[in-house]
C-alpha cells in the first residue's frame, strides 16, 4: 500500500453498504486511508482540479498529496441566531416589479431575514457561537481557536476576534476571518480538522456568519430577492483518529468564473479633502469600497448544478462511500431547483434532504450551520449521522464534506 514516497496510497475501499461500512469506521477515520491500516495514524489526501476539468469529468491533473493524520476530530454542538426583521415576498413585491408567486416558483423562497437598526453580524455570529458551546457543553475559556467565516466582516481587517471578546474566551485563541462566500463554511470545517489534526489545537468553533443584504441593489429584482442574513456555529473537537468525523472532503476554485457573481473593490470620486495636486502622480489613492452583488443568475444555476454533485461524489468515492451511506445532503441554501437537482443526480431521496431556505433566502456562510442546526435540534439529525454537506458561489469557490454528527 505504501507508494514512493513512504505514504500511503490513496487506496479507495469500496464499500456499499451501511453494515460493511459501519465495521469499517473504526480504520476508516480520515476516509483516504488503507483498510489494513488498524494504528491511530492514519494517512489523507486531497484533489485539486480546475473547473474546466470538473465540466469535462476529468480526473487527469488531478493531484493527491497524502498528508499524516495522528488525531481525529467531530463536530460536537451547533447554534444558530438570525435578525428579527422578517421580509416576505409580498413585502418584496412593494419596492421591486416581482412577486411571490416568481420567487418561490424560480427558487422556492418566501421570507428572509434583514439586519436592521442597531442588529449587528458580530453579535449574531457570538449568540450562535454561544449555543453551539451549551450544546457541546465546552467552556469559553477552553476554546483555542475562532474561524468566522464570512465575506461580509464589520471590520475589514476581521471579525473574529470581537467574537472571540464577545464570548469572553479568556485564553485569547487565534481568531481570524475566512472568505470564501457561500463555500465558507465547509472551507472552515476542513480548516477546522487542518488544525485539530496537525496544529495541536482541542476544541475550534467554526461560524459561518453574513449579512448580504448590506451588499445587495434593492432595485434589482435579479438579485435582492434571493438573499438575506443570518449565523451559524458547529464546535469542532479534538478526538481519536478512529473516531474522526470528518471522512473526506473535496474543494476548489475558479477564478475565472468571477465575471458571473462578484462584489468587487471599487474607487470612490475623488476625495476633495485630500486634493489632488500632490507631486506623485495618481497619489494619494481614492478611497474605495465595495460595489452591490452582480450575477449571472443563469450561470451560477448552471456551475452549481454541474460541479457540486461531481464534488459530492468525489469526496464519497474518497471516502469509500456512495448516497446511499449518506443519512443526509445538507447543501448551500441557495435554491430549491438547485438543491433538488443535485438529489436527483445523487440518487438521495427528497426525505434526506435538509431544506430551510424557504424561511430564510440565501444566507451565504450561514446556510449550511443554520440548516444544520435546525435540523438537529428538532431532532432530525441525530448522533452518528453521515451528512455530505456542500457548499458553492461566489469566488468561484465549491467544495464538500463528508462528516458525522456528535
Ligand atoms: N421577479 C419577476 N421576474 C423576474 C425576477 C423577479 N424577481 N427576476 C428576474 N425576472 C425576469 C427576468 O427579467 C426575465 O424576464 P424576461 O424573460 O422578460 O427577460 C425572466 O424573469 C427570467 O429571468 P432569469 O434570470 O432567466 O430567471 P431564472 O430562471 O434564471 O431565475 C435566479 C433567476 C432565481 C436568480 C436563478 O438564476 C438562480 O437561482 N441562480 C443561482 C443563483 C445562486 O445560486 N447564487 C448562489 C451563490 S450566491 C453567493 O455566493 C454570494
Amino acid at each position: 500500500m505504501a507508494n514512493a514516497s513512504g505514504f500511503l496510497g490513496p487506496s479507495v475501499p469500496s464499500l456499499r453498504r451501511r453494515a460493511q461500512f459501519q465495521r469499517s469506521m473504526a480504520i476508516h477515520g480520515s476516509g483516504f486511508c488503507s483498510p489494513e491500516l488498524s494504528a491511530k495514524r492514519v494517512f489523507c489526501s486531497s484533489a485539486i482540479q480546475g473547473a474546466d476539468k470538473q465540466a469535462l469529468g476529468d480526473s487527469s491533473i488531478e493531484s493527491r498529496a497524502p498528508r499524516l493524520v495522528s488525531k481525529g476530530c467531530k463536530l460536537l454542538g451547533s447554534g444558530s441566531a438570525i435578525p428579527s426583521l422578517q421580509v416576505s415576498n409580498d413585502d418584496l413585491a412593494k419596492i421591486v416589479d416581482t412577486s411571490d408567486e416568481w420567487i418561490s416558483v424560480r427558487t422556492g423562497i418566501r421570507n428572509r431575514r434583514v439586519l436592521s437598526g442597531k442588529d449587528s453580524l458580530t453579535n449574531l455570529a457570538a449568540e450562535a457561537a454561544r449555543k453551539a458551546l451549551e450544546m457541546a457543553q465546552v467552556d469559553a475559556d477552553d476554546v483555542d481557536m475562532v474561524l468566522m467565516c464570512t465575506s461580509t466582516p464589520e471590520d475589514l481587517f476581521g471579525s473574529a476576534p470581537q467574537i472571540q471578546k464577545a464570548l469572553g474566551c479568556k485564553k485569547y485563541p487565534l481568531s481570524y476571518d475566512i472568505t470564501a462566500a457561500c463555500s465558507g463554511f465547509v472551507l472552515g470545517l476542513v480548516s477546522a480538522a487542518c488544525h485539530i489534526r496537525g496544529g495541536g489545537f482541542n476544541n475550534v468553533l467554526v461560524i459561518g456568519a453574513d449579512s448580504l443584504s448590506r451588499y445587495v441593489d434593492w432595485t434589482d429584482r435579479g438579485t435582492c430577492i434571493l438573499f438575506g442574513d443570518a449565523a451559524g456555529a458547529v464546535l469542532v473537537q479534538s478526538c481519536d483518529a478512529e473516531e474522526d468525523g470528518l471522512f473526506a472532503f473535496d474543494l476548489h476554485s475558479d477564478g475565472d468564473g468571477q465575471r458571473h457573481l462578484k462584489a468587487s473593490f471599487t474607487e470612490n470620486d475623488i476625495d476633495h479633502a485630500v486634493g489632488t495636486s500632490g507631486a506623485i502622480s495618481d497619489f494619494p489613492p481614492r478611497r474605495s469600497s465595495y460595489s452591490c452583488i452582480q450575477m449571472n443568475g443563469k450561470e451560477v444555476f448552471r456551475f452549481a448544478c454541474r460541479s457540486v454533485p461531481q464534488s459530492i461524489e468525489s469526496a464519497l468515492q474518497k471516502a469509500g462511500l456512495d448516497g446511499s451511506n449518506i443519512d443526509w445532503l445538507l447543501l448551500h441554501q441557495a435554491n430549491q431547483r438547485i438543491i433538488d437537482a443535485v438529489a436527483t443526480r445523487l440518487e438521495v431521496p427528497p426525505e434526506r434532504v435538509i431544506s430551510n431556505l424557504a424561511n430564510y433566502g440565501n444566507t451565504s456562510a450561514a446556510s449550511i450551520p443554520l440548516a444544520l442546526d435546525e435540523a438537529v435540534r428538532s431532532g432530525k439529525v441525530k448522533a452518528g449521522h453521515m451528512i455530505a454537506a456542500a457548499g458553492f458561489g461566489a469566488g468561484l469557490t465549491w467544495g464538500s464534506a463528508i462528516v458525522r454528527w456528535g
